[in-house]
């Protein structure tokens, strides 16, 4: 597949060209949608040859409307730039052509139109791509006994199973389930993953600022240890045949994430603010929200200086548990007698605390809010809970059409559809985020005595100051 050419042009603008640091993003952004862990046959990948079928419409076809393109971005959620899929990668590997995720399928998309490398993705859906690729591939791999064949078959052929186990895969697309990276830790000591273990639904986070961030701990509770970088690598654990492919690829996720994911920027909010407006929110930001989220001061050029967030205990913020429950005192286990207990660690004082009050920039393009991507609307998380929309549409989310300028975040149900879209939610439809689902609570996030206090006008301001940040 040809080197995607990133089309970054909110970034480009002539007056801040010069500047050192968007240049970095800008190559930063290229590298990372570009880049994959594939090696030795090792990594997130589909059964060989698949693939060919999905570039020979894919690639020859460019000009005219791809067909299978835009199955697999409606489906699925794929991202699609330029006509082409984002993290999706045809790598040739003795004679066979695999197809093979990268980072950037779950960790890019797009946020009111606008693609942004290193924004999670919204929309995509794992259980389905799973489901799917294994029935395809049960078929593909019959009769085929080349060994090399078989090596990266097989594999293909596990990762699509656990990606669509129905105990403890995600409920709705746009949600990815930290389960199917602890299923490792069972296969690593020879045990099969109980199917009780839980889900731990949560939205892929965005990653600029990571660099910073991973001294305080990684992923959104801070109980896994940043120093060691190997958490990082969680997404492809499994898929791998052992963590001898995270020990070999060990130097280039340092790099990835010191050198690469470290000069993203934050895309700008792509359309006017109000600036006397925003100062005002600044103000009410700093009472009411700063002492959680933190600073958010920035240098001579208008960019980021990215610090550390904090966690808050969970008795404080009161979201949704499911997901701090998931690191267990059996996982932690797990993975101190593992064999690979030397590289990652866990930050113990942290263990089923809290979540991170996460560093607010780029916040605009960072919907649904909260951990488990609970709360459509910056405008809904300064509401109490009962108040906010149980139910809201995931689907084409990072589109322009679902973007809400006013209240930030996605558009909602109208009256009339409203009820139609309630019942298909109880059902089960996978396009609607339904809050009575297990881990998609959209409790808590409400603070009394800071929030009570704020008028509409108070809460459009904070709203405008944020999508300065
Ligand atoms: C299947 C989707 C998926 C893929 C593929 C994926 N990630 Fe992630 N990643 C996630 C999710 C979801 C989280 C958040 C987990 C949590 O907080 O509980 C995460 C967390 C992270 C974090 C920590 C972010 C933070 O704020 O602490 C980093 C860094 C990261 N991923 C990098 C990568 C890299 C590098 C790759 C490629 C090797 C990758 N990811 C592949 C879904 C994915
Ligand atoms: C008592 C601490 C605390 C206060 C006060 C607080 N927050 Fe938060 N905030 C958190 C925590 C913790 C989270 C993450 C919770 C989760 O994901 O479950 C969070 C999450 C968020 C998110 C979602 C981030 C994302 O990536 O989805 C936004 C936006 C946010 N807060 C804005 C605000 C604003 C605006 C205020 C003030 C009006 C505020 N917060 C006040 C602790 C706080």
């Amino acid at each position: 597949m040809k080197t995607i050419t990133l089309l970054t042009l909110l970034f480009l603008s002539p007056s801040l060209f010069s500047s050192e640091r968007l240049q970095r993003h800008n190559k930063a952004a290229e590298v990372f949608t570009n880049w994959h862990f594939f090696e030795n046959g090792r990594g997130m990948s589909i059964s060989p040859n698949l693939s060919r079928f999905m570039w020979m419409l894919g690639e020859n076809r460019r000009d005219k409307s791809d067909p299978i393109t835009k199955f697999i971005e409606k489906r699925y959620g794929f991202t699609v730039v330029d006509k082409k899929l984002v993290g999706v990668f045809n790598v040739k590997y003795k004679n066979m052509d695999v197809g093979v995720l990268g980072c950037t399928a779950c960790h890019s998309g797009k946020a009111a139109g606008v693609f942004v490398p290193g924004l999670g993705n919204k929309t995509i859906d794992p259980y389905k791509v799973g489901r799917d690729t294994y029935r395809i591939q049960k078929f593909w791999g019959l009769g085929n006994r080349n060994p090399d064949y078989k090596y990266i078959h097989d594999k293909a052929m596990y990762f699509s199973k656990v990606t669509s186990d129905k105990n403890i895969s995600s409920l709705t697309r746009g949600l990815v389930p930290d389960s199917t990276i602890k299923t490792y830790f069972y296969k690593d000591h020879g045990l099969k993953y109980p199917k009780d273990m839980g889900r731990a639904q949560v939205k892929a986070p965005h990653l600029w600022g990571i660099k910073e961030k991973r001294h305080a701990g990684v992923f959104n509770d801070g109980s896994l240890s940043g120093d060691s970088y190997a958490w990082i690598f969680g997404a492809e654990l499994f898929a791998s045949d052992s963590g001898e492919h995270l020990r070999a690829v060990m130097p280039k996720v340092k790099w990835l994430t010191d050198e690469v994911l470290a000069n993203l920027l934050p895309p700008k909010y792509p359309f006017k603010v109000n600036h006397p407006l925003a100062s005002k929110g600044k103000v009410l930001f700093n009472n009411s929200c700063l002492k959680c989220h933190g600073d958010h001061n920035k240098d001579d050029n208008g960019y980021p200086i990215y610090t550390a967030p904090k966690v808050i205990p969970n008795h404080v913020v009161k979201t949704d548990d499911e997901k701090l429950k998931a690191i267990s005192p059996e996982f932690v286990k797990l993975v101190e007698t593992g064999s690979l207990a030397d590289l990652l660690e866990f930050n113990y004082e942290n263990l089923q605390k809290g979540y991170f009050a996460p560093k607010l920039w780029g916040i605009w393009s960072r919907f649904p809010y909260l951990h488990n991507a609970s709360v459509p609307t910056l405008y809904q998380l300064m509401i109490k809970p009962e108040k906010r929309s149980p139910i809201f549409s995931m689907y084409e989310a990072g589109d322009a059409h679902r973007f809400d300028k006013k209240n930030v975040g996605l558009t909602l149900f109208d009256k009339k559809e409203y009820p139609k879209a309630l019942r298909k939610a109880k059902k089960g439809d996978r396009d609607i985020y339904y809050i009575k689902r297990e881990g998609q609570s959209n409790s808590g996030h409400y603070f009394s005595k800071r929030f009570d206090p704020l008028s509409h006008e108070d809460k459009m301001a904070i709203i405008e100051y944020l999508k300065t940040l």
